[in-house]
C-alpha cells in the first residue's frame, strides 16, 4: 500500500494570478494498493458525499496518466481518499488529488518521474502551475508556463506568518470562476498588479510584512469575482481593520485568506461574522503554511 500527503494550497495571493501559490498545513491523503481486478474508491471526510467513485475520480485520473505515461501493467486498483481540504472552496482540493493520485501511482509504478514531469503532469491536468507546484514542494512558489514546461522557485514562509481562512458554505467551481474573467485587461491595470506581485515576493522574502496589504490588492481577478462572493468587499475591509497585515481571495474563491502574525483568532471572528451579516455562513481556520510540500508517508 501506498499512502501520499498532500497540503492544501491558496493559489494567487492577491495579485499574482496564476503565478503565486502557498502550501497550508491541511491535507488530503491519498492511498493507492494494487488489486486483481476493477477499481474501488472510498472516500472519507471532505466531499465524501460529492466525489465519484468510479473512473471519474480526479486522483484515479490522475493515477491513470502515470500509468499510462510509465507502461505500468495495471490489473485492478483500490484507491483511499482521506481528506481535510474542503471541495471546491479555493484551497486546491482537485490539485491535491490530482497530485495526490500522480505521486502515489509514480510510487507504485516504480518511481520514473521526477519532481518536475510531476509538477508538469500535474500542471496539464489543471491548467495553471500555481497550485501544483506549491502542492508538490510545499512553502511558497513562484511558477510560470514557459516554452512547454514549468518553471518555479520556491520561497520559504516568513516564520511568524499563518493565514486564517474562512470558508463559505457554498461551492465555486474553478471553470466558473475563469470563465468570468475579462478577455483583456487594460494597461493601468496590468500595471497596478506589476508592481504589486514584485512588492509581495519582496515582502515575503524579507518577511517584512509591513505593505502586505497594499502587495496584496488586484485589480485582474477580484473585481470580476467578487460579484459571485456575497460580502467579499466588506469581508476584506473587517478583515484588515481587525488587524490582518493583507487578505485576499484564496485561489478562485469563495474562500477569503488573511495573512496576519497575530490577533488570529479577532480577525477569524471577524470574518465570520462579516460573511454571516452577508447572508453566507463561512468556517474560520487559522492555518499555518506547511513548509513540505506532498510526500508519501507509506510504502509497502
Ligand atoms: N490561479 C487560479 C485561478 C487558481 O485563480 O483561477 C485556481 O485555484
Amino acid at each position: 500500500m501506498i499512502r501520499v500527503q498532500v497540503p492544501a494550497t491558496t493559489a494567487n495571493l492577491g495579485p499574482g494570478f496564476d503565478c503565486l501559490g502557498m502550501a497550508l498545513e491541511l491535507y488530503n491523503v491519498v492511498e493507492i494498493s494494487p488489486a486483481g481486478r476493477g477499481l474501488t474508491i472510498e472516500v472519507i471526510g471532505e466531499g465524501s458525499s460529492e466525489i465519484p467513485r468510479d473512473e471519474r475520480n480526479l486522483a484515479y485520473q490522475a493515477a491513470l496518466r502515470v500509468f499510462r505515461q510509465t507502461g505500468y501493467a495495471l490489473q485492478g486498483l483500490k484507491m483511499r481518499l482521506i481528506n481535510q481540504i474542503p471541495p471546491a472552496r479555493g484551497l486546491g482540493s482537485s490539485t491535491a488529488a490530482v497530485v495526490g493520485g500522480i505521486i502515489a501511482a509514480n510510487l507504485l509504478a516504480g518511481g520514473k518521474l521526477g519532481t518536475k514531469e510531476i509538477i508538469s503532469l500535474a500542471g496539464n491536468m489543471e491548467g495553471h502551475p500555481d497550485n501544483v507546484s506549491a502542492a508538490v514542494l510545499g512553502g511558497i512558489v513562484v511558477a510560470v508556463q514557459a516554452e512547454g514546461e514549468i518553471k518555479y522557485l520556491k520561497i520559504l514562509p516568513p516564520p511568524a506568518l499563518k493565514g486564517v481562512v474562512a470558508v463559505p458554505d457554498f461551492n465555486l467551481a474553478t471553470r466558473t470562476a475563469r470563465e468570468i474573467l475579462p478577455q483583456q485587461v487594460s494597461f493601468q491595470d496590468a500595471v497596478f498588479n506589476i508592481g504589486r506581485v514584485a512588492l509581495l515576493i519582496a515582502s515575503l522574502q524579507q518577511g517584512d510584512l509591513s505593505l502586505l496589504s497594499t502587495a496584496m490588492e488586484d485589480r485582474i481577478h477580484q473585481p470580476y469575482r467578487s460579484g459571485m462572493i456575497p460580502g467579499f468587499k466588506k469581508v476584506l475591509a473587517a478583515t484588515r481593520l481587525a488587524g490582518a497585515r493583507g487578505v485576499s481571495l484564496s485561489g478562485a474563491g469563495p474562500t477569503v485568506i488573511a495573512f496576519a502574525d497575530g490577533n488570529f483568532e479577532l480577525i477569524a471572528r471577524v470574518m465570520q461574522d462579516t460573511f454571516r451579516q452577508n447572508g453566507v455562513r463561512a468556517k474560520v481556520m487559522v492555518l499555518k503554511p506547511s513548509p513540505v510540500g506532498a510526500r508519501a508517508l507509506e510504502i509497502k
